[in-house]
């Protein structure tokens, strides 16, 4: 069904202590608010309207919210709608700052808040049907039980267990402080008549605001009819210090490694592999304890990533083993079975299939070609220091320990590299490059130089 989604996203955030805006803040790595966008995009939202600060970058930090929406925007290809809050008056005033951009529309709105970020798509179009179906109702409200009630707007009831209004912390009475049922803080209004609702509220509270809550009442005392829905508090906690930040990520991450495991990815122990919201592991993929897995990284069916790897960036064919104490550095793309072991650290480099790099290397820039093997200790030297240069290693060719491969280099197929050896200049298909000392031994050396040592 359709329906409008004003995301409320102007707040100041100050419990979080920080300079960056808090619907900024990173759940899964990506900011909180790309969450709640794509959950009301995929609630079905014909429109997306964020209420913002006001704009431009604050003294503190670069990052804005009109920037983040300006991204979020393009890497869609969804059209969000941005209006400003300033300044901020509480959530109602928000909602009304939304008058302008929403002057035409006729229809269910749905209000959720930038900070409530593990909200599902199905819980929006919920609410938002409830409302619709219903023709008499004039909002829809989302509620949920908690143990710890404290911060939340307390929902009373009548004897009937109808909602009658929403009392903020602040205001309420140690009687009402006892309700363990509290306002979740999504929820479904129709437009235009809910702007109407908004004029009859005063601002108030010591800091002159207008509350969303206060909807509920005013509905109320116009005969009007609200309905109560039920959402679990896991589903809705509002992020507004760091410890509630870290605990989203929490379960995030728990529903991410679900979903890994879903579509046919083992993690040998889930709690200890951090995903990110865009991973994509296919399946028979294997992730071995202490995994962690940053933006853009698709690992293809049957590999194996063991312990202790930090992978970004990366995209893997079939059956590709990596680590453990890997590092794979943004553009590292590997083909099919493709070997990469401990302490090895890859960036910006293509591996053809069956390639093999099993310690202790960088590769920095660099494409190399199927089969090929790069011995323990190899270093591609790709920066001088202005500027970054290109390694080719062409398919078969074989690098021997420790080899400094200077870049720009071109290494032809088939190659052999002498282990030790620092390779200026390019090296032809079926070649062998050897540049290092030669190896002088000295009969009865050792002897001689030992005794010189216990001499002095
Ligand atoms: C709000 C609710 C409370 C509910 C709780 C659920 C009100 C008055 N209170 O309280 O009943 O239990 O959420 O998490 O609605 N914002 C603006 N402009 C403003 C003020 C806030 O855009 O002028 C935005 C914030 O950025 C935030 C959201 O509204 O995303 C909620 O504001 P916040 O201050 O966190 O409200 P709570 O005190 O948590
Ligand atoms: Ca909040």
């Amino acid at each position: 069904m359709n329906f409008t989604s004003i995301i409320l996203a102007a707040g100041q955030g100050t419990r979080m202590k920080s300079s960056l805006p808090k619907p900024l803040h990173q759940i899964g790595g990506v900011p909180m608010l790309t969450w709640v966008l794509d959950s009301c995009h995929a609630a079905g939202a014909e429109r997306l309207v964020v209420i913002t600060p006001k704009k431009g970058k604050t003294e503190e930090h670069p990052a804005t919210i009109d920037g983040f929406i300006d991204s979020y925007s393009k890497l869609r290809n969804i059209d969000v709608i941005t209006a400003e809050q300033h300044p901020q008056k509480g959530t109602g005033h928000a909602v009304e700052s939304a008058k302008q951009a929403l002057k035409s529309y006729k229809g269910v709105a749905v209000i959720t808040y930038a900070d409530t970020p593990l909200i599902y798509a199905d819980t929006y179009a919920n609410l938002a049907r409830a409302l619709a179906e219903d023709g008499k109702a004039d909002i829809a409200c989302l509620g949920f039980t908690t143990d710890t009630p404290k911060g939340y707007g307390r929902m009373i009831q009548d004897s009937q267990g109808n909602l009658v209004k929403i009392v903020e912390e602040a205001e309420a009475t140690p009687d009402e402080k006892t309700i363990t049922l509290v306002n979740a803080g999504v929820m479904a209004l129709r437009l235009p008549e809910a702007f109407g609702l908004l004029e009859q509220i005063g601002y108030r509270g010591n800091k002159g605001e207008k509350y969303l809550t206060d909807c509920v009442e005013a509905a109320q005392a116009g005969g009007g009819k609200i309905l109560l829905l039920h959402a679990d508090e896991e589903q809705v906690m509002g992020i507004n210090d760091r410890q509630h930040l870290a605990k989203a990520e929490a379960i995030m991450q728990g529903r991410l490694r679900h979903a890994a495991m879903e579509s046919g990815a083992s993690l040998i122990a889930p709690e200890t592999v951090f995903l990110h919201h865009d991973t994509v592991l296919e399946p028979d993929v294997i992730i071995e304890p202490h995994v962690v897995i940053g933006p853009r990284v698709h690992i293809g069916t049957g590999s194996r990533i063991k312990s202790f790897s930090h992978l970004e960036g990366t995209t893997t064919g079939a059956c590709c083993v990596i680590g453990p104490y890997a590092r794979l550095r943004p553009e590292t793309h590997l083909g099919e079975g493709v070997k990469i072991g401990n302490f090895v650290e890859v960036k910006n480099t293509a591996m053809d299939d069956l390639s093999k790099a099993n310690h202790l290397a960088y590769l920095g820039d660099a494409t190399i070609g199927a089969e090929a093997n790069i011995g323990a200790g190899t270093i591609t030297c790709n920066y001088d220091g202005v500027n970054k240069n290109q390694t080719q290693i062409g398919e078969g060719a074989f690098i021997g320990s420790n080899a400094s491969l200077v870049a720009p280099l071109s290494i032809g197929a088939r190659a052999i590299v002498g282990a030790g050896s620092t390779i200026t200049s390019d090296v032809g298909d079926d070649e062998l490059a050897v540049s290092r000392a030669e190896t002088r031994s000295v009969a009865k050396g050792a002897t001689r130089h030992r005794s010189r040592l216990k001499k002095t």
